[in-house]
């Protein structure tokens, strides 16, 4: 960790990404008990973006989901969240448990400056294996390919970096 625990910005950064986990969460799993983890991709693809705009509107901060390797091309990692999630990786390799890491560092971009904070998302068995593991169902291989033909987010092995939530807010 970069920063100290008492800095606002890194407790409202914080709460923001445990509030966007457990909306996501919640939605993933109404999905999956809906109609199972195929018909979950189709709810998932039009839920996630939208629960994340949500909260981002709500918390006044822009918050988004990113990774290495990624599912939808939009989550694609900037040249700061890159660096982070090397970060991230290296400190896994050396031991560390992915549930407990973040960072945060002030930028600056252009004369900008700009507050970053990234908490990092560890790949779980479940749900996380039925859409992003090394075995998949083949209805649910199907549903991933239809809707997102350039998906690098599958192999995944528990308790591995499965990505990042990030935050972003203008600094004076
Ligand atoms: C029902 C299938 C399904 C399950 C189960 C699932 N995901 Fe995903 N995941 C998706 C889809 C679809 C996307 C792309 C969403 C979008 O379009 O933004 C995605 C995107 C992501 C992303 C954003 C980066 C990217 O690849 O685009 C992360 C991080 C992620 N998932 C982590 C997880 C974790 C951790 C779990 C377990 C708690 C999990 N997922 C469970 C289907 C699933």
């Amino acid at each position: 960790m970069a920063t100290e625990v008492d800095d606002e910005r890194v407790v409202a950064a914080r709460a923001a990404t445990t509030k966007l986990a457990m909306a996501l969460k919640a939605q993933l799993q109404d999905a999956i008990a809906s109609g199972g983890p195929a018909s979950a991709v189709d709810a998932c693809k039009a839920i996630a973006p939208a629960v994340t705009a949500d909260v981002s509107e709500k918390r006044h901060t822009s918050i988004r989901r990113t990774a290495l390797k990624v599912r939808n091309p939009d989550n694609a990692p900037d040249a700061f969240e890159r660096k982070v999630l090397g970060r991230f990786l290296e400190q896994i390799d050396a031991g560390s448990d992915p549930a407990t890491l973040e960072y945060a560092e002030t930028i600056t971009e252009g004369n900008q400056k700009r507050f970053r904070y990234m908490k990092a998302i560890p790949m779980a068995v479940t749900p996380c294996q039925a859409c992003h593991g090394a075995t998949i169902a083949p209805d649910v291989v199907e549903r991933i390919r239809t809707l997102y033909p350039d998906d690098q987010a599958t192999g995944f092995a528990p308790g591995t970096l499965r990505g990042a939530f990030s935050v972003s807010a203008p600094s004076e």
